[in-house]
């Protein structure tokens, strides 16, 4: 089997073709290599593997790589996924988001596909009130708070009429948010870690009170496969570790964990470094997602505790400085513009 993966050089696409990869499909990667896409992420296996770099909104670029590449599933991830960019330029996530999963969409009804994985986002269900007892549950109605969750929510809906419309083989993913090796530094992990091992302030978002589902990436990639092998075509899928965290005791957790196995040389703790700074406009509360349907119909959860996870990311980013440094500098004119 032949498996066709959009935005694998990103993040979890590239956690998702290694694994592809290990579990003996032939794996084709679509990337435009944008700042958020690096082939350093997939260098281990690019011999092993067909890449492309094309944008999802080239379709004779893309019809060219369906003709010559006869894959059987696509599994699409690329994307714009930072919400503080989405702030900033909505409109671009909404060409990439929706005009180019539509693109695409368009490539795979006329070039014919056994099993389209669209990759949406718990983002898309808005969030959880303080105070608000729940999970939300795959048939929850969307109400999306930001441009790239409303894109994201867009980009769900497109692919599901797709399959009510045109008969499309799709499957939905919708994972929470996932952390681990590799993820992109001007996400609030890797954010805390690069900006205490700078000796830099360490913004949270305004009292640090916000709640998020953490699962670690190669469980989500787990997730995804499980989907390919065990899915029902037309079904939504929530992919959650059952577990949140307020992000203050995340940033605290990393910064004790630092203290311990990369301490400051001035003795002092990384933890004086926090700073709390003005929240992000409509900064979704809590997300928690209800995974039982993926639990039951899948035969999928979370193996990865957050304790075993996080010392795994904090540990590969101490050994991949050189990496998080060449980000550097491509994020300083961000962070100036948003913090
Ligand atoms: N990271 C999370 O916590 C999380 C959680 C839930 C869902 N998701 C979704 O999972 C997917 C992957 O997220 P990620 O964190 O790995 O993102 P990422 O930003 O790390 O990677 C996105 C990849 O898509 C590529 N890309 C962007 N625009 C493109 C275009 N026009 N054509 C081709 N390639 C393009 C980029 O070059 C990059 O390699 C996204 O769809 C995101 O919305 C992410």
């Amino acid at each position: 089997m032949k498996v066709l993966v959009t935005g694998g050089a990103g993040f979890i696409g590239s956690h998702f073709a290694r694994l592809a990869l290990k579990k003996r499909y032939k794996v084709v990667v679509v990337d435009k290599l944008t700042y958020a896409g690096d082939l350093e992420r997939i260098k281990n296996i690019l011999d092993d593997i067909s890449f492309y770099k094309c944008d999802i909104l080239n379709k004779e670029f893309l019809e060219h790589i369906f003709e010559k590449e006869k894959v059987n599933i696509v599994v699409h991830f690329a994307a714009e996924s930072h919400v503080d960019r989405s702030i900033l330029e909505p409109g671009l996530f909404l060409k990439t988001n929706i005009l180019g999963t539509h693109t695409l969409l368009e490539v795979v009804k006329n070039k014919g596909i056994d099993l389209f994985i669209n990759i949406s986002t718990d983002e898309i269900y808005g969030d959880i009130k303080k105070g608000e007892n729940r999970a939300f549950k795959e048939t929850d109605p969307l109400k999306p708070s930001s441009p790239y969750s409303s894109s994201k929510a867009s980009q769900d809906l497109l692919a599901q009429s797709y399959y009510r419309t045109y008969n499309l083989p799709i499957i939905t993913i919708r994972p929470s948010n996932n952390y681990g090796p590799w993820q992109y530094p001007e996400k609030f992990i890797p954010v805390v870690i690069l900006k205490a091992i700078k000796g830099e302030k360490i913004p949270i978002y305004g009292t640090g009170e916000n709640e998020r589902e953490w699962l670690y990436v190669e469980d989500c990639a787990q997730g995804v496969l499980a989907a390919i092998e065990k899915g029902k075509i037309g079904k939504v899928y929530n992919l959650g570790s059952g577990k949140t965290y307020k992000n203050i005791d995340v940033a605290k957790y990393i910064l004790s964990y630092l203290d311990k196995i990369y301490p400051r040389k001035d003795g002092k703790s990384y933890l004086e470094q926090i700073t709390f700074v003005k929240d992000r406009p409509g900064h979704d509360f809590k997300y928690f997602l209800n995974s039982s349907k993926a639990k039951k119909e899948l035969n999928w959860e979370a193996k990865t505790s957050f304790e075993e996870g996080i010392k795994k990311t904090i540990d590969w980013y101490l050994n991949n400085l050189n990496w998080l440094e060449n980000k550097l500098h491509e994020l300083q004119k961000f962070w100036e513009e948003v913090y």
